[in-house]
């Protein structure tokens, strides 16, 4: 018998501040649930942990529009999140709020903590404020043109077109996506942490638990970036009414960061558990036990917070006098699951969220796709048609099958008892052999957080499973040879077992369906391969599984998701200019003579074009959807007379004219064949 472990699973806690859609299911909570769900069949003592993230501006942001307090949007979102993870069969131990007031104090703790340890450092600095809004603007809410290169969608502080950091008192033209209106800038003070100072202790113990236990390679790569880049220090505390009010006497109106906190939303939860089970010390169990492991899964966008920030917070607090916190041993961060080719938007109404999912369809069905498209490695996607196919060809068609041919066949022959097993000949001990090797194999595949592939290896059973049905051929042995047949049937009934089992971490809905019509219940994982299910065994009656999804229930939603982003796409604000302004952007035709990719750039083309009377060279951001061969000899527009800029440290002398495609790709503007080289465009 293996040794049982002890384990905390935590999955990243969403913002309360809208739907769950399957991008998330497929970045963290699916396969948390997949391998908490094996984890426990194989006796391990494990414990999992989810909740809504309650603070941040985007919630405050929600509400003013809304015309309604941020308590009445995280109400809202919570619990119908809480609900949808219900159905859809995400098994948490507890599903807490980091409004909570356990959640407030765990943070506060931290805090104070570091605080008096003198080791947050406060600071005074300028930042964009919104008058009108009145409030203090993160740097996502600001946008401006780039004091380096020009790009007109800067950030407050950094450049994602050139890659520049600068001051926000740099920034040009700053406009607040909140109102619109040009924020000023505004003297505030906030605690730094010390990030910088964790650096290599990061590095090292990132190295530690890469070497002992693995960790996947697009995780490194965003931690590598991170290290490469330098962490800085990093303001812990925010100037916004909605949050956790600092703990000191001259903090007022400021609260803490929200990533400080809700990373801390995980113990506190723990606690919380601990105390509705009556042992307000089980959290202390978990993390703080040293023999615990703990695994944390997130989606991509996530693994700065969960691999450098929070463990660097826990090392913080292990340097001091209290009791010690265990780090995560792995994060197996998952990249982006996209929706029929584009990323999820909910401005624009592309996407599904599961609540609607589950109005329509089975929760298995979509456990079962999302498992074989996970983005484990690269982006993936969920496309209608896929869906459709992989539950008709095989939720229903494979595995359906053989579970309803087999119970059926029972009921009819052998009055709905399991058959007894006589001479067994080289199919069926085949068949017993792969049986037996299954639950290590698949089991093994989930331990490395490769879930698609046990996914895959689970169905590849129930096709081995139809195919030793159908080579035995017991309709017809029936007839001849009734201890052949009831050899066969047995082995079939033994393998609905196996997989019923082995799906459970995947489908559990159908698991237990299954279980049912074989009158049991789930076992421990190790035995499932083995021979299960006593002769004479009663069974139930059986039930269809899986019914087929017609082809115009797949043709409705591929309308309704085209006609949500027609109503999602809100014609945007724009300033109104006149004229005269108008004319001092100066339009040109130019003929494309060569252009070449740029080295270290995967977005920047660098063209050569004939403006008419010379050759300039124009840098533009198409790199991602046009082959420079295919631009040359092509006529373009450019804005002839924008100030020269470098863009990666390549002279530009004028913009390309470009649109979006209804893809999503960015394609450069032709003019008519016949337009004159150098002609103005008005
Ligand atoms: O990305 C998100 O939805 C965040 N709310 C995740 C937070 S995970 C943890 F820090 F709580
Ligand atoms: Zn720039």
């Amino acid at each position: 018998m293996a040794i049982k472990e002890k384990i905390l699973v935590t999955a990243a806690l969403p913002y309360a501040n809208g739907r769950i859609h399957l991008g998330h299911l497929a970045g963290a909570y699916l396969p948390a649930d997949v391998f908490v769900r094996y984890s426990r069949l194989k006796g391990n003592d494990i414990i999992f942990i989810c909740g809504s993230d309650e603070h941040g501006v985007p919630i405050t942001i929600t509400a003013d529009k809304e015309k309604i307090k941020p308590k009445d949007v995280i109400d809202r979102f919570h619990f119908q999140n809480k609900e949808a993870f219900e159905q859809f069969g995400m098994s948490f131990d507890i599903y807490s709020r980091t409004s909570n007031q356990i959640h407030h104090e765990t943070a506060k703790e931290f805090f104070l903590e570091f605080y008096k340890r003198g080791m947050l450092n406060e600071k005074k600095s300028w930042q964009f404020y919104d008058e009108k809004a009145q409030m203090f603007l993160p740097d996502r809410y600001v946008e401006g043109t780039c004091p380096k290169c020009g790009y007109d969608q800067a950030r407050s502080d950094e450049c994602e077109q050139c890659g520049s950091l600068y001051d926000p008192s740099e920034l040009k033209q700053p406009v607040s996506k909140i109102s619109g209106q040009t924020p000023i800038l505004k003297e505030t003070s906030h605690w730094y942490f010390p990030l910088g100072n964790y650096q290599d202790k990061l590095m090292s113990y990132i190295a530690e638990m890469n070497e002992k236990f693995g960790w996947k390679d697009n995780v490194l790569q965003y931690c590598n970036g991170w290290f490469k880049d330098g962490l800085k220090e990093r303001a812990v505390t925010r100037d916004l009414d909605w949050g956790i009010p600092v703990p000191l006497d001259d903090a007022s109106g400021k609260v803490l960061y929200v990533w400080f906190e809700a990373v801390l939303g995980y113990v506190s939860a723990t606690k919380e558990l601990g105390i509705e089970k009556n042992n307000p010390e089980l959290w202390k169990e978990y993390w703080q036990g040293k023999d615990t492991k703990y695994i944390a899964f997130i989606g991509k966008d996530n693994v700065v917070f969960h691999c450098v920030v929070f463990p660097a917070m826990l090392m913080a607090w292990n340097e001091g006098e209290n009791n010690k916190y265990i780090l995560p041993q792995n994060v197996p961060a998952n990249e982006f699951l996209n929706f029929e080719g584009l990323k999820f938007s909910k401005s624009r109404g592309w996407g599904i969220d599961l609540h609607d999912f589950l109005a329509k369809f089975s929760p298995d069905s979509l456990r079962y796709t999302l498992a074989l498209n996970l983005p484990e490695l690269r982006d993936t996607d969920f496309y209608w048609k896929d869906f459709q196919a992989r539950h008709n060809n095989e939720l229903a068609h494979i595995l359906g099958n053989f579970v309803n041919r087999t119970m059926t066949f029972v009921h009819k022959h052998f009055e709905g008892k399991v058959p007894p097993i006589y001479q067994l000949e080289t199919r069926d001990t085949e068949m017993l052999e792969t049986l037996e090797q299954y639950p290590a194999k698949t089991g093994a595949l989930i331990e490395k957080y490769r879930v698609k592939e046990a996914t895959l290896e689970t169905m590849n059973l129930a096709r081995a499973a139809n195919k030793y049905f159908n080579d035995s051929e017991p309709w017809k042995s029936i007839k001849v040879d009734k201890e052949r047949c009831a050899t066969t049937l047995n082995i079939c009934v033994q393998t609905i077992y196996t997989l019923a089992e082995l799906f459970y971490p995947l489908i559990p809905f159908t698991s237990e369906k299954i279980f049912k019509m074989l009158n049991t219940s789930v076992t421990d994982w190790d035995s499932c391969g083995k021979y299960t299910l006593n002769e004479g065994h009663r069974l139930n009656t059986p039930e269809i599984l899986f019914s087929t999804i017609e082809d115009g229930v797949i043709e409705e939603q591929l309308h309704l998701i085209k006609d949500e982003t027609k109503r999602g796409e809100k014609e945007p604000e724009e300033e109104q200019i006149n004229i005269d302004e108008f004319d001092k952007i100066r339009l040109r035709v130019v003929e494309v003579l060569s252009a070449e990719a740029i080295k270290g750039s995967d977005k920047l083309l660098k063209l050569k074009v004939n403006d008419g009377y010379k050759t300039r060279q124009i840098v533009a951001g198409v790199a991602k959807f046009h082959d420079p061969a295919e631009l040359v000899g092509k006529k373009v527009i450019i804005v002839s007379n924008l100030k020269p800029a470098k863009l990666r440290g390549v002279e530009s002398q004028g913009m390309i004219l470009a649109a979006e495609t209804a893809d999503g790709k960015l394609k450069v503007v032709h003019p008519s064949d016949d337009a004159k080289t150098g002609s103005r465009v008005k």
